[in-house]
């Protein structure tokens, strides 16, 4: 099933080092190539003989020791060895990835190997966090792992249950089992979408009062990005046009910045036309400022402000009214009769699907990572459980390759 994928593992000094081995197993069972890297501290929780037979390659543990085959890999554009591994992985995957290696990785600092692979690798790289429930729980971890994800790192959430040190709590790796069936779901739905065009949009609008106030609303972007990397990973071009937000670039993906209703509308007007699909997720404002002045309004001109608001131009009904070869996804945030006001969208817009959310429910909405849709189709209701948003981008990309 994994026949020709190549997949990069890289081991940190933890107890559960020694799982890694049945990863390793899964993945040679099912005709994937594995190279391992260990930390120098991680042989002390796993023999590198071990791994090398499983793997049926030698382990890279020292930096400057080098490994002739490396020097020989496909794909090798240099004779930098800790650049080609990076080159040659289809996939990296550091497990364990100790509390000490986070925070490396997120501070760029390399003083072994598997540090200075990973940030010369070219490829995904998905981290397996393991320690201490209190080591997890320190706001230094949690803030290293929240910065790495922004990054563009993909995090395999560690679970609740024993830990090495006698506790139970959070912290522990998520099993190899776990680890595997991520990274085999990954691998194989990698191409699906290639030579798709995509476009995305994403984020709040701002819409300016005077020179220097705004009115927008609280949408992060992130179910948009989560969408945008999705598609990315899985081989389609993809256009992003985002409201200002505060996450960083997804390697790969073309990034288009806009600040208002106005300007997102031009972005994609002038994005559209030669796309498979658009996916319009953007929380634009509705209403507009009319006569906005070219200065800042100062206190002592009046006592009280009564602004003018006009419609904003309806991006997505505007595309739907234009719609040819290419499929058209929308969005409805409803707090009150989510499915019937969906589906009236869903008509109205001339959409082939519409995912309805509801801020109100529990891990949904504005600046989660998680979320619960429904994908409304003329055909169908899909209700989907409380997923991650990269997961729920995923859904939704299943769901429009099925299209007819
Ligand atoms: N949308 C758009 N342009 C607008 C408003 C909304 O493209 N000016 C898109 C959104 O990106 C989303 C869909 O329309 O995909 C539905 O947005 P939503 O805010 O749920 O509904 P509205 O159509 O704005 O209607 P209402 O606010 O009355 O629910």
């Amino acid at each position: 099933m994994l026949e020709g994928k190549k997949i990069l593992i890289g081991i940190s000094g933890g107890i559960a080092a020694y799982k890694i081995c049945y990863l390793v197993r899964y993945f040679i069972r099912h005709g994937a190539e594995v190279k391992v890297i260990m930390t120098p501290s991680a042989v002390n929780f796993v023999s590198p003989v071990t791994l090398s037979a499983l793997s049926k390659n030698e382990v890279i543990i020292n930096m400057f020791s080098p490994h002739e085959d490396v020097f020989k890999l496909e794909k090798a554009e240099t004779k930098t060895w800790h650049v080609n591994l990076g080159l040659w992985a289809d996939v990296f995957v550091i497990a364990p990835a100790t509390a000490n290696t986070l925070a490396k990785i997120n501070h760029g600092i390399c003083d072994n190997f598997l540090l200075t692979a990973v940030l010369a690798a070219r490829c995904p790289v998905f981290l397996a966090p393991a320690m201490d429930d209190d080591m997890i729980k320190n706001p230094v971890s949690k803030n290293n792992i929240k910065s790495l994800q922004e990054y563009g790192y993909r995090i395999i959430e560690p679970e609740y249950g024993e830990l090495a040190s006698g506790l139970t709590g959070e912290g522990r790796m998520a099993e190899p089992e776990k680890i595997f069936e991520i990274l085999k779901e990954f691998l194989t739905r990698r191409n699906d979408l290639k030579g798709k065009k995509i476009l995305v949009t994403a984020g709040p609008t701002v819409e300016f009062l005077d020179r220097v106030r705004f009115i927008t609303n609280s949408s992060t972007g992130k179910m948009g990005f989560e969408i945008a990397r999705a598609a990315n990973d899985r081989g389609a071009s993809v256009t992003l046009v985002t409201g200002p937000v505060g996450l960083s670039d997804i390697q790969g993906v073309k990034r288009i910045n806009v600040k208002t209703a106005d300007d997102m509308f031009k972005e994609v007007k002038s994005n559209y036309k030669n796309k498979d699909l658009i996916i319009m997720s953007a929380a634009v404002e509705d209403f507009v400022p009319v006569n906005t002045g070219s200065g800042k309004i100062k206190k002592e001109e009046k006592d009280t402000f009564i602004f003018e608001f006009k419609r904003a131009v309806d991006i997505l009904q505007y595309i739907g009214e234009r719609k040819k070869n290419f499929k058209l996804i929308g969005f409805a945030l409803e707090t009150n009769n989510e499915i019937e006001n969906a589906r009236a969208k869903l008509k109205k817009k001339n959409l082939d699907m519409i995912v309805s959310n509801n801020p109100d429910s529990d891990g949904s909405g504005f600046g989660t990572d998680t979320n619960k849709v429904n994908l409304i189709t003329s055909k169908n209701i899909e209700s989907l459980p409380l997923m991650s948003k990269y997961d729920v981008g995923n859904a939704i990309l299943d769901k429009y390759l099925k299209m007819k």
